[in-house]
């Protein structure tokens, strides 16, 4: 039976406009495509860019497969997301690291008891890039935005079908 709260992931990256927003609109799409009940939003460990829109490149490159970066803005993580999400996914080691600090500060701010999120790779249950970063696409050339978007449509429809079969055995 399909569960009526929806289960809520927070995809992470650096900066929030490149690997990030990417990840939220393709884990989205995996999540509608097979009838999942689950929200999707991404952060950045940072402040850089704080109300921006995806990367130009980025919004480019995942425009090419159909997915519409245009209406997401960049913000950073806060310790409220530990309270609000079930599954915070770092896109590589140096987030996952960010994110545990930050979690660490969450957990004496509001108690361990009230903290809901797990911390996960983005790559975690995929057989393809398994344990695998998600490379910063940043500074590189278009073949690092291809590269997101192959990993983050890879890894998304294996956190798809590990989270189908959690929420029918619960
Ligand atoms: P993202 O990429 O973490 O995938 O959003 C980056 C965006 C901006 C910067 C670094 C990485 N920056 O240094 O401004």
């Amino acid at each position: 039976m399909p569960s009526k709260t929806p289960y809520k992931v927070l995809c992470v990256c650096l900066g929030n406009i490149c690997r990030s927003p990417t990840a939220e609109v393709v884990f989205r799409h995996y999540c509608d495509a097979h009838g999942l009940n689950v929200i999707v939003d991404s952060a950045g460990t940072s402040n850089y860019h704080p109300n921006k829109a995806p990367d130009r490149r980025s919004q480019q490159h995942a425009m090419q497969r159909g997915y519409d970066l245009s209406a997401l803005r960049a913000r950073q993580m806060c310790l409220n997301d530990f309270l609000e999400f079930d599954l915070i996914l770092a896109m590589d080691y140096e987030n996952f690291e960010n994110i545990q600090s930050f979690m660490v500060k969450a957990v004496s701010q509001f108690g361990e008891h009230n903290i809901r999120a797990k911390i996960a790779l983005m790559s975690e249950h995929d057989p393809q890039y398994n344990q695998q970063a998600v490379p910063d696409p940043y500074y590189g050339g278009a073949d690092g935005f291809e590269r997101v978007l192959d990993q983050c449509e890879s890894s998304s429809q294996a956190w798809v079908h590990f989270l189908k079969e959690q929420m029918s055995v619960v």
